[in-house]
């Protein structure tokens, strides 16, 4: 669906504004974001009155993330998770021009953010299934699945479920910094089409 609005400085009439991200995939995006930061928060500063409700936040996420794998499957084609994984050609072709400083226009995420999207939402599943298993001998609390399993288990899942923490930081940190550069060097607003749907997409 093209638009009559001018495009993104530069773009002569090579770009035009089409709906990329459908209500499903934004709502899915906002609403993660709103339980992945409070369950970090609320497993930094666990306590006895918080860890319960810190397990609530990560099945939240857990649900979450199997709807998105849902909507990968039967969603539109932005958002399929086919379009999550760049053939080698389409993300070598996209890096010999990432620094340009233009709008990339892609209709979806653009090769690399794909890559990013994918090692966010499999950080997240390490995390939800190791805290499972994970225990709190301090405040006496535990994983629903940790009774099951031995206590050298229970260590392991302990450390991969700190260490996860730290990739997912990471993670966030990176997606962050990406799309500033994207604002502040490209001069392509990515968080507008995360809110309304439309994005500035190149001509077929
Ligand atoms: C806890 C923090 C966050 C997490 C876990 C997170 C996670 C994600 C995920 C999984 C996607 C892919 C969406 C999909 O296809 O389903 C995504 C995309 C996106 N996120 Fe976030 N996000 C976080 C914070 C933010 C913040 C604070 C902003 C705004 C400044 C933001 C802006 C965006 C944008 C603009 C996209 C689309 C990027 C593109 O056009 O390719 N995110 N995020
Ligand atoms: C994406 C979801 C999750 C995130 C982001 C998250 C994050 C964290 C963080 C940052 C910590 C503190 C780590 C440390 O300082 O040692 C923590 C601890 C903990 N989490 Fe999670 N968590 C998630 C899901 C879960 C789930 C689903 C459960 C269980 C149902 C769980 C159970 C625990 C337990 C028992 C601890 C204490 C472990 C210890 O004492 O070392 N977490 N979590």
């Amino acid at each position: 669906m093209s638009a009559a609005t001018p495009g993104p400085e530069g773009s002569g009439d090579t770009m035009e504004q089409r709906r990329v991200w459908d209500l499903p995939t934004r709502l899915f995006h906002w609403a993660l974001v709103g339980t992945v930061a409070t369950g970090l928060y609320l497993g930094e500063y666990r306590s006895f009155t918080t860890i319960e409700l810190h397990f609530y936040f990560g099945y939240a996420t857990a649900a979450l993330l199997a709807f998105r794998v849902l909507w990968g499957v039967i969603g539109p084609r932005p958002s399929r998770l086919k379009s999550l994984l760049p053939s080698p050609k389409r993300l070598f072709s996209y890096l010999s021009r990432v620094g340009r400083r233009e709008p990339s226009g892609t209709e979806g995420h653009n090769p690399l953010g794909g890559l990013s999207v994918v090692a966010m939402l499999l950080a997240l599943s390490v995390q939800i299934v190791t805290g499972l298993f994970a225990q709190d001998d301090g405040l006496f609390s535990e994983g629903p699945l940790a009774e099951y399993v031995s206590d050298s288990t229970i260590l392991t899942m302990n450390s991969i479920h700190y260490i996860t923490s730290r990739v997912i930081l990471g993670l966030i940190a990176l997606h962050i910094a990406a799309i500033l550069f994207y604002l502040v060097w490209k001069r392509e607003n990515l968080i507008k089409p995360m809110v309304s749907g439309r994005k500035w997409v190149r001509r077929r």
